[in-house]
């Protein structure tokens, strides 16, 4: 089977980690260029590939035409004009998280992905991670008993990743820390947990130069009982556990955890990782199940998409699933919105 050629539409902070994915799986891909304004970024991303040679674009519409599917990997207001442009191009499109900023703008690209018959995917890595699917095959099996809550909570200090530009206002963030990246929670929440009944939020800015909050915690309730909270801090000053989720089932409690062991926003990519997983019950000591250096590695979420691509199969987190998780955040803001909460 032919390579698939793709393009990149974005080079800043997380392409790195979606170069690793493709240089991993270069039998499959053949990434044609990679475009970024900033030219010098594109060109470091396209310097950094082994899976061909890759041209340095300044705009990406230059390069439409010559590609299969793109991933793109822009700030959140961007999402939607740049998908849109690039499925009405016969792209199909891997974009990044969150889906968009409103609901009326991911209806827009769901219609138009299917009108164009390709695949939209929307990158939510952290289900797709080796350690977060074992995390979900345990609560799963049923061997602890039934699941009654999660617990989930982000503890980050992005006190050098956040610090101007689109990344402060609202209008370009589509919110704060609860829109922009509790997702990578309450995407596995919802995974695990199914349809939410319930949500509300508290948020407060403790200190970061955003307009935003960069502190923000959730409750949920499930629509099978279950019940969830997200905690989630991009001011932390001192991160215990980057990424911890707590499964509370009848007999013992799992959690997983994901942790990297330097400074993620500044050493990005390169950063190394502890991922865990560990049951506690009455009783007995806490047992490892599972122990392994396996970071924000994003090769399974990159081959689905492929795969989705060759088959025509609908993606995990296509634009309904997306739209769902949106809606639940979105949700909460209007509450909290109408009570102060945030
Ligand atoms: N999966 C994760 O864990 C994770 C982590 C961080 C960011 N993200 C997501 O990745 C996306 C990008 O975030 P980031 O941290 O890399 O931001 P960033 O600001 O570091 O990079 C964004 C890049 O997009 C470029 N850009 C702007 N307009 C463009 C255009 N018209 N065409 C091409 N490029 C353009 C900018 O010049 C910049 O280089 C966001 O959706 C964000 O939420 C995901």
């Amino acid at each position: 089977m032919s390579k698939l050629r793709l393009g990149i539409i974005g080079c800043g902070w997380i392409a790195p980690f979606h170069v690793q994915a493709l240089n991993r799986l270069s039998d499959r891909v053949a990434v044609v260029w990679a475009a970024d304004p900033e030219t010098e970024r594109a060109e470091r991303i396209a310097g950094s590939l082994t899976t061909g040679d890759a041209e340095v674009l300044g705009n990406y519409r230059d390069g439409l035409e010559r590609v299969d599917a793109v991933s793109i990997l822009v700030p959140h207001h961007l999402h939607h004009p740049i998908t849109l442009d690039a499925l009405q191009a016969g792209c199909h499109v891997l974009l990044e998280k969150p889906f968009a900023l409103t609901l009326e703008e991911a209806d827009d690209m769901i219609a138009e992905a299917e009108g164009q018959g390709k695949t939209l995917m929307i990158a939510l890595p952290h289900r797709y991670r080796k350690s977060t699917q074992a995390f979900r095959q345990i609560i799963d099996s049923g061997d602890y008993g039934r699941l009654f809550m999660l617990d989930a909570f982000m503890d980050e200090d992005n006190r050098e990743y956040v610090t101007g530009g689109w990344f402060v206002k609202k209008a370009t963030l589509g919110g704060g820390v609860y829109f922009s990246a509790s997702a990578h929670m309450l995407d596995v929440m919802l995974w695990i947990a199914g349809e939410v009944q319930s949500v509300s939020m508290v948020g407060a800015n403790a200190g970061l130069p955003m307009e935003g909050e960069d502190t923000a915690i959730s409750i949920i309730k499930f629509k099978n009982g279950v019940l969830g909270t997200t905690r989630h801090t991009w001011f932390s000053p001192k991160p215990h556990r980057w990424y911890t989720m707590r499964a509370y089932c009848e007999r013992a409690v799992i959690a997983l955890t994901v942790h990297p062991l330097g400074k993620l926003a500044v050493e990005g990519v390169n950063c190394a990782w502890s991922s865990q997983i560990t049951v506690s019950e009455a009783g007995a000591d806490e047992k490892v199940l599972l122990d392994s250096d396996e970071g924000l590695d994003l090769t399974e979420e990159v081959r689905h998409f492929f795969d989705c691509v060759e088959s025509g199969a609908k993606p995990q987190t296509d634009g309904q699933v997306a739209r769902q998780l949106m809606k639940v955040a979105l949700d909460a803001y209007r509450d909290a919105e109408v009570t102060g909460a945030n």
